[in-house]
């Protein structure tokens, strides 16, 4: 078997990406792969947007989503868990030990539980300074939005920092009032012999309404793998994802007889012409067709994808940014 394809989101994914093809794991499983570059992610506290090291919500605490999917009959989902770390090893729990596709909250901590996964406070040292700094800053009392900060990838100089301050400083007319950004980990993995798998990991939106949930765990939405067509899966503003199921429009797309660019291009298109954009607002879609023909493109400059095959892992710029210079 050869090596598989993997494409992460996100330059942080890069050691995950490079240390999978090494182990070589994920030769025979492409879900294999997808949680081995999720998990570690989970485990780095300097990824501030995904498990140990994730901004915590308005209230201070960490809740973690994550989904695993093979195809439209086999996947997983978690939500709002909060005292586990490894959230993609229990979405896969979840999709091969329940009859559910998704389950939330403290049921969901219930089940990692039941299944011996590590009871962790979720909430890091650097996670918790930004919350009492962002709790100074009056936004809190005032249920003011953050000023414009969208995530940013700054790729060798701070990887893994996306909400650093300055990383992603917006400026112009409608810099205020303006929520912080945020990503998600998303990997799609492809063995040689072309069996697909897609898997995501998030801490959400930083400082987000408690109980709020994002794209990541909603099948088509973050994820959406089906073997016949394709996957996809997306990172960034939770709200266009989800309002425009872009993960699912875009496979839609590839059935059409669409490429991966074009179909990608197509949903971030329709997010434009849907949604009144800011200019904090971000949204990466990585799109893979089931021969490994793949693209990745973003609304605005500062996003970085991984690929990594038999020439090994590298991160690279998106194909197509729909607004450049923003
Ligand atoms: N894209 C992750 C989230 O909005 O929660």
């Amino acid at each position: 078997m050869g090596t598989p394809l993997l494409l992460a989101t996100w330059s942080f994914s890069l050691p995950a990406v490079q240390r999978v093809l090494e182990l070589r794991t994920g030769l025979e499983d492409p879900l294999d792969a997808c949680e081995a570059i999720c998990s570690e992610a989970e485990r780095t506290e300097d990824v501030d947007s995904v498990g140990y090291g994730g901004l915590p919500d308005a209230s201070g605490v960490v809740t973690l989503d994550a989904m695993v999917m093979r195809s439209p009959r086999e996947n997983g989902a978690v939500c709002c868990v909060q005292d586990h770390l490894e959230v993609t090893r229990l979405a896969r729990l979840v999709m091969d030990r329940t009859p559910s596709m998704m389950i939330a909250g403290a049921a969901a901590d219930r089940l990692a539980a039941t299944h011996g996964l590590e009871e962790r406070v979720l909430l890091a040292p650097s996670a918790r300074e930004a919350w009492f700094e962002w709790s100074r800053s009056g936004r809190k009392r005032a249920h003011r939005p953050e000023p414009g900060l969208r995530p940013h990838d700054r790729g060798r100089d701070a990887p893994g920092a996306l909400f650093a301050p300055g990383a992603g400083e917006a400026s112009g007319p409608d810099s205020e009032d303006r929520w912080r950004y945020h990503d998600t980990i998303g990997v799609l993995a492809r063995t040689s012999d072309g069996r697909l798998a897609g898997a995501c990991s998030t801490s959400g939106m930083p400082f987000k309404p408690p109980g709020r949930v994002g794209d990541s765990p909603m099948i088509g939405q973050g994820l959406y793998v089906d073997p016949e067509w394709g996957m996809a899966v997306c990172t960034g503003e939770g709200e266009l994802i989800m309002g425009s199921c872009a993960a699912h429009a875009a496979i839609e797309r590839l059935r059409g007889g669409l490429t991966p660019d074009h179909a990608a291009r197509e949903v971030l298109e329709r997010i434009d012409h849907a949604f009144e954009l800011e200019k904090h607002h971000q949204v990466g879609i990585i799109v893979c067709a089931p021969d490994g023909a793949h693209s990745a493109v973003s609304l605005r400059e500062g996003f970085r994808w991984v690929v990594g095959d038999d020439r090994g892992a590298r991160v690279m710029e998106p194909e197509f940014v729909l607004h450049p210079g923003t």
